[in-house]
């Protein structure tokens, strides 16, 4: 948790939720997909609701990567080993569905991750209950609540850390007040593209990102949108994942290390995390696919390719 944590928000706000803080035991469980005309969320509701574990690899020279995409792909996992000079596919969700190995022209890059260079440690990341956000939880089954709290707090879910906001404005503001628009890749593309021009603009403070959890369509947008007219669904949007290959990966502590790459329409940032596993984040803003080598001081070679308008976190250590 937090160090910011406010305790007499964090228990009024656990009771609201009406849980114990206990360590859940959630299995990894895909994304529920719904298509708007807009995009795709996945929805939550009491019964059903998406995990992922973890994925770190415990063994030197395998890897496991963790793909997000515009077309459908959400947390998605993928395990491999370097040096085999294979080229891992990363196949898009509607390539899974079709059954299509066909992409669009690839580009290339080549990123060079050097954990001996070291620049900033990150601080976390941290999201808000405000007090609007808790008259919405009010109105929704306990158990909807548990996975709106799991989803964003704990380790199987994105793993912001926890604050409460007393009052309104306070938090600094990532969207800006904006309509929701349902299933916007675009907006968790800018977010994230945002956040790694800022992770990599370094200077040693980096500043922890706030944002709102979950707001009804009125409120404007968020991670997480609220069903205010049933009250019995949630809809992640596209950024609470494109924000969860950050907040998930890399806890505080987690120290930015060298990547290097030349596409002005990838982009790319590394870290030394605290247990000494890399994790190297790659958003792919490109509408056609990439092929993407990873060279590593300490692990050698692995190339991917990876879908259009994209993001993955790649984790070995
Ligand atoms: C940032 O901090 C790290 C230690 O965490 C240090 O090694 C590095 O030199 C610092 N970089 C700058 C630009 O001050
Ligand atoms: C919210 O629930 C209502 C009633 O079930 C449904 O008609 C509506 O489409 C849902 N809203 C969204 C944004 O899916």
């Amino acid at each position: 948790m937090a160090k910011n944590t406010n305790s007499i928000g964090f228990f009024l706000a656990i009771s609201l939720i009406g849980m114990l803080v206990s360590h859940s035991n959630q299995e990894t469980l895909p994304c529920a997909l719904k298509e708007y005309s807009t995009g795709l969320v996945c929805v939550c509701n009491s019964k059903y609701c998406d995990y992922l574990d973890d994925p770190t690899p415990s063994e030197e020279y395998v890897f496991a990567v963790v793909s997000s995409s515009k077309s459908g792909l959400r947390f998605a996992t993928t395990h491999g080993q370097f040096n085999l000079y294979k080229k891992y596919y990363i196949f898009d969700y509607d390539q899974l569905i079709a059954r299509s190995m066909e992409a669009p022209a690839a580009e290339s890059i080549e990123i060079e991750v050097d954990r001996e260079q070291r620049w900033q440690k990150t601080q976390g990341f941290i999201g808000s209950i405000s007090d609007s956000i808790e008259n919405i939880l009010k109105m929704f089954p306990r158990t909807l609540r548990k996975h709106i709290y799991q989803s964003f707090f704990t380790q199987h879910g994105i793993n912001v850390d926890f604050i409460r906001v007393l009052g309104l404005g306070v938090s600094e503001k990532y969207l800006e007040d904006s309509d929701p628009i349902f299933g916007s890749w675009e907006r968790g593309e800018k977010f994230a593209q945002t956040l790694l021009k800022h992770l990599n603009t370094d200077s040693n403070k980096t500043k922890p990102i706030n944002c709102n959890i979950l707001l009804d369509y009125e409120g404007g947008d968020a991670p997480m949108i609220a069903n205010t007219t049933n009250h019995l669904e949630v809809y992640k949007q596209p950024l609470f994942y494109t924000m969860g290959h950050f907040t998930k990966f890399i806890a505080g502590g987690s120290v930015r290390i060298a990547a290097e790459n030349k596409n002005d329409n990838v982009d790319v940032v590394a870290f030394l995390r605290a247990d000494e596993s890399v994790a190297v984040i790659i958003l792919n803003r490109n509408p056609v696919s990439v092929d993407v080598g990873i060279q590593d001081t300490y692990r050698g070679a692995v190339l991917f390719k990876i879908p259009p308008h994209s993001i993955h976190t790649v984790l070995y250590i």
